[in-house]
């Protein structure tokens, strides 16, 4: 085994999810750096100085993180990445060195948290579905390239479309409900003016052969004049419809990534998604089959469900009903939210991804892998942090705690 890297997690992730922010990261660690790089990588729980870090090896004895890597710039998209540390080899005893972490977002972070709502999806939470939706696309590459076609197709206020936005990619979403859809385009365009961003817009009902569906909303920003030029220029499509009509809307097998935060099926403060009729698996039903129609042959989705209101086996079965196969295991990604929301991740695929073999080995790989530290053996040398100790992580929140995101 070669050591690589040794992440630290972000302590606002442990302030978010407790005890299961460990078991989260290490997951979605595991899944996307499994599928980028294959079964050569290994990610592993260590205990630094009492501080948990995620250890990221190699089986391969020769390899290096040289110029042409990924591996850096996938650790820096990690929902909880905080800091990186290169092991370093002196005299027998192992030290850690800080080690600097590429610049992945294309915009500030205020693009994810200025707005706040009850309801919203939690922006951590949401750059782990991102990533994961990515992993599991043929054309994974392009989250670091900005080619990948992301889709959220229940956006919401679109969370997941200003995390796509961030990491430079040409987002898709839609929502059904009107207040969320013109609150985020009015966000998007109050925050382009502010932040001097080039851009142009154009807002305009939505007609499919004479049938008014709703409405559309097109963005297309660049940082400054030189990237427009050279032709680096982000769109964002924003469709205020019926999930359920995307297929007469969007060319199908042109999503790359789906990644859906389902309603919750409960009441999110004033909201309620009783207006929108639908139990989050009815809803499941009737759109699973127009977002499979989207999605290519190969690409990868990821959908957030509350436990208490869409099981996941109940999910998974009307997943397989439709044409997908879900690779993520029941409970695998679970996480109290809240009292009245259990959360879990379902990852799915198309049953027909030409890399269905490679992505089911590497479902199995992961569910063997031990999600503990491994015990420290007397006689080993403790691994020793030449960086300032990170902060402490924050005791978990109240257990009942209602945060205004989710
Ligand atoms: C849990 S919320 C998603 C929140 C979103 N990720 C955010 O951070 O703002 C679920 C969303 O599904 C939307 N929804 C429910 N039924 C829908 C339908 N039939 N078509 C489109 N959107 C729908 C709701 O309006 C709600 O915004």
């Amino acid at each position: 085994m070669t050591d690589l890297l040794s992440l630290l997690r972000a302590p606002s992730a442990n302030r978010v999810y407790a005890a299961q922010a460990g078991p989260l990261a290490l997951a979605e660690a595991r899944w996307v750096l499994g599928a980028h790089h294959g079964p050569s990588l290994a990610v592993r729980p260590e205990e630094v100085a009492g501080i948990e870090h995620l250890r990221i090896s190699s089986r391969d004895p020769e390899e290096r993180i040289g110029p042409q890597s990924t591996l850096p710039a996938l650790a820096a998209q990690l929902s909880s990445a905080f800091a990186a540390f290169a092991p370093v080899d002196l005299e027998g005893e192992e030290l850690l060195r800080p080690a600097r972490l590429p610049d992945v977002h294309h915009h500030a972070s205020a693009l994810e948290t200025t707005l706040r709502y009850p309801g919203k999806t939690n922006e951590q939470f949401t750059a782990l579905l991102l990533n994961l939706a990515a992993a599991l696309s043929d054309r994974r590459a392009g989250i670091l390239d900005g080619s990948l076609a992301v889709l959220d197709p229940i956006c919401g206020r679109g969370t997941t479309l200003s995390r796509a936005l961030r990491l430079g990619l040409s987002p898709v979403g839609a929502d059904i409900d009107s207040a969320d859809v013109d609150a985020y385009r009015a966000f998007l365009l109050t925050w382009a003016k502010q932040g001097r961003l080039k851009h142009s817009s154009r807002a305009s009902r939505l007609t499919v052969s004479r049938r008014q569906l709703g409405t559309r909303f097109e963005l297309e920003l660049a940082k400054d004049k030189a990237a427009q030029r050279a032709g680096r220029a982000q769109r964002l499509t924003l469709l205020g419809c019926d999930t359920t009509e995307l297929g007469s809307v969007l060319p199908s097998g042109s999503v790359d990534a789906i990644v859906a935060d389902l309603p919750y099926g409960v009441q999110h403060g004033a909201r309620s998604e009783a207006r929108w009729s639908r139990s989050p698996l009815d809803l499941l039903g009737a759109a699973a089959p127009v977002w499979r129609s989207l999605l290519r042959a190969g690409g990868g989705m990821a959908l957030a469900v509350n436990r208490h209101t869409a099981p996941f086996a109940s999910a998974r079965a009307v997943l397989a009903e439709h044409g997908f196969t879900v690779l993520s295991r029941d409970g695998e990604f679970r996480h109290r939210v809240d009292q009245s929301i259990d959360r879990d991740v379902i990852l799915a695929v198309r049953s027909d991804h030409p890399r269905m073999a490679a992505l089911q080995e590497l479902a199995d790989s992961i569910s063997s892998s031990p999600l503990e530290p491994a015990a420290s053996r007397p006689g080993d040398p403790s691994p020793t942090t030449t960086a300032a100790s990170a902060p402490s992580a924050p005791l978990a929140a109240a257990p009942d705690e209602r945060t205004p995101d989710v």
